[in-house]
């Protein structure tokens, strides 16, 4: 479904991103870790389509996504959709938070998501569906971000997420900025979440635990280099490249396997 081919990405001439290669199937769940500053956001940025690559392609359901424009690059981005770290950022202080989870569809105004089942219904109806997709009780609509916990504005960026039923999630470290109790319920509903909408997910985490639980396969990266792709189930294995070794080290938040 996604393809990423030898991709190379350069930030005034020094590179981001070093030929990289990797693939997500249909369903699945990829994670990619790596230090700050290793490229992973670079990587999600480049698979929106929001900025020039400078070598190789990325092709989303056989589209070469950095050749389209205007309209084509619209109907490739209502399948790809992202959730931040941050969701404040994410979310417009002056609107209701309604507001902000069916904005996406009122970009799409064609677009049926299954769980909605028809579109004429009310705006505020479809927000009332969504929030009870992402477990938010539809007392918090009409409240401002501000309002919000960290954790109520999380599963409003995902709720906003989600409301296009795009095939591809990226999640860019969707749990670091909350606190730890919070983490584990955001990490269960992007789970239950992937399974009833049947999408892929780009999950990005410094959190190897994280990406253990929620991924069905790895990939490392290093100063812009791939250095080690693998199934979640061999991250113990012998054969896994010195840095990943280090990086489960250092983490120590990686459960004993069995
Ligand atoms: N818009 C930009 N202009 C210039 N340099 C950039 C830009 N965006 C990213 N970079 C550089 O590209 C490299 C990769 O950045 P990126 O944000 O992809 O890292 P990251 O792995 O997501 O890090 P973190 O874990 O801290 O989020 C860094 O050296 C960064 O400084
Ligand atoms: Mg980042």
């Amino acid at each position: 479904m996604l393809e990423v081919n030898a991709v190379t990405k350069l930030y005034r001439s020094k590179p981001a991103l070093t030929d990289v290669s990797l693939y997500v199937n249909p369903g699945e769940s990829l994670g990619i870790i790596g230090e700050s500053g290793s490229g992973k956001s670079t990587l999600g940025k480049l698979i929106l389509g929001l900025e020039p690559l400078d070598k190789g392609d990325i092709h989303f359901r056989g589209v070469n996504i950095q050749a389209q424009k205007g309209s084509a690059l619209k109907s490739i981005r209502r399948h790809i959709q992202i959730v931040f770290q941050n969701p404040t950022g994410s979310l417009n202080p002056k609107l209701p938070v309604w507001k902000s989870v069916v904005e996406p569809l009122e970009n799409y105004p064609e677009v049926v998501p299954s769980f909605l089942k028809d579109r004429n219904i009310s705006k505020k109806s479809m927000a009332r569906v969504l929030f009870h997709q992402v477990g938010l009780s539809e007392e918090l609509m009409d409240r401002y971000p501000h309002q919000l916990s960290g954790g109520q504005k999380q599963r409003i960026a995902i709720a906003r997420g989600i409301s296009l039923e795009p095939s591809l999630l990226i999640c860019d470290e969707p749990t670091s900025s909350l606190d730890v109790s919070v983490q584990a319920q955001i990490l269960n509903l992007l789970k239950e979440l992937k399974n009833d909408l049947n999408m892929s997910y780009l999950f990005i985490s410094h959190d190897i635990a994280a990406v253990q639980f929620m991924c069905d396969r790895i990939a490392v990266l290093k100063d812009g280099s791939l250095v080690d792709v693998f199934k979640t189930e061999d991250i113990f294995s012998e054969e896994r490249h010195p840095y990943t070794k280090a990086l489960i080290e250092a983490g120590g938040q990686v459960p004993c396997p069995g």
